[in-house]
């Protein structure tokens, strides 16, 4: 009897099972081809262009020869697909006759993001995550399965990615304003619906806060609230100068040796990227910095819950894919179940999650 796998699938469910295949092996081409329209600088091109642009003005502006025209047209057939960019028919009385019934592309919603110089872009965190820096250790993630290295990021690199940071700093840069165009957006939301967070706090530490974006935010909201920023001296160092917020200051330092004292310590985007080891060294740090819960002591932890949107298909695979990339680095994506062992182990006794971003959580843990 033949019991190879593709006799037990047949007709369309066989060409079903080919297409699953076919477009999980092609999936790096959907970032590439993002990558590629950003660096061209095409959704700046179309917004400047102020209506919908026809493919020889889209190619004119990008100042590519006319020979590159028809695969222009292709790349944006395809980002057209992806949600990038639309399409729509020009003014039928427009005075350039042979444009007529001609189509233009425009924006979307998704690439009104990706402009470049738009405070609120998204295009540092396409550019940081295709970036081979991040890339290049998915290709040695088998062998790192199979031997004994700390982590495929270190395997490559020969260093942690903190550590790799600090000597690379221009895409230490781009990687700082990636965390920073991340934060505003999510900050925006924390600050407003989940401002009861921020309640009777006089004072916050943002641990790991990178260039001050969030802590930024929350100072500006509650005038009232002291804040500081701690992260890697070389970070801050390049940081200080370029924010000027009368309640926000900076400090160099390191979390694992002391985390300065505050009402709150803020945590984004950080545990995630240490093993289950370290974030407890890191937590006790944090259990020190802060007074006990009667005196208003808490954690605000933004971050992934896994498995906390299990009827969203997008989000669970972006958590997902947010535990694959740390995996190369070294952290983890949680589950509230092993987050709550954490909690416990490193002195706290109660959590509350809120989960009001997307496909991240607001975690409140108290002493
Ligand atoms: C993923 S980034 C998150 C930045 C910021 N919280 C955000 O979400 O935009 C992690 C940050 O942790 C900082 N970091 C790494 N190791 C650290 C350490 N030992 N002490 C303090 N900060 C550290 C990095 O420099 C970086 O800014």
């Amino acid at each position: 009897m033949d019991s190879s796998a593709s006799t037990e699938v047949k007709g369309n469910e066989l060409l079903q099972v080919h297409a699953h295949v076919w477009k999980y092996a092609f999936s790096y081409i959907s970032s590439m081809c993002l990558k590629c329209a950003v660096q061209l600088s095409i959704p700046e091109i179309i917004h400047n262009h102020g209506k919908p642009m026809t493919l020889s003005s889209l190619v004119d502006a990008l100042s590519l020869p006319p020979s590159k025209t028809e695969a222009v047209n292709r790349l944006m057939r395809f980002l057209i697909h992806a949600g990038f960019f639309a399409t729509q028919k020009l003014d039928e009385n427009q005075e350039d006759l042979e444009e007529v019934a001609e189509e233009g592309f425009l924006l979307t919603p998704s690439s009104r993001y990706l402009i470049k110089d738009d405070t609120n872009t998204l295009s540092s965190i396409v550019l940081a995550i295709v970036d081979p820096v991040l890339v290049t250790p998915f290709y040695s993630l088998s062998d790192w399965f199979r031997g004994n290295g700390s982590t495929t990021f270190e395997a490559g690199q020969g260093m942690g990615i903190w550590n790799f940071l600090e000597h690379h700093p221009e895409y230490s840069k781009n990687f700082n304003y990636a965390m920073a165009n991340d934060s505003r957006p999510i900050m925006s939301v924390v600050v407003n619906e989940g401002k009861a967070v921020f309640e009777n706090l006089k004072s916050l530490v943002d641990v790991g806060g990178g260039n001050g974006t969030s802590a930024k935010a929350i100072a500006e909201a509650f005038p009232h609230l002291k804040c500081l920023v701690l992260d890697l001296p070389h970070v801050v160092a390049d940081h200080i100068p370029k924010i000027n917020t009368k309640n926000l200051d900076f400090i160099g330092g390191n979390m694992f040796d002391s985390i300065p004292r505050a009402d709150a310590v803020l945590m984004k985007n950080i545990l995630h990227d240490w093993s289950d080891k370290d974030c407890v060294k890191i937590l006790k740090r944090c259990r020190e910095a802060i007074p006990g819960r009667e005196e208003g002591g808490k954690m605000i932890i933004l971050d992934v819950v896994m498995e906390d949107r299990k009827q969203e298909h997008d989000s669970t695979e972006i958590q997902l894919l947010f535990d694959m990339i740390m995996m190369t680095i070294g952290g983890k994506e949680r589950t509230e179940k092993e987050w709550k062992k954490l909690f416990l182990e490193s002195g706290f006794t109660d959590y509350k999650i809120t989960p009001l971003l997307g496909f991240r959580s607001i975690i409140e843990v108290y002493p």
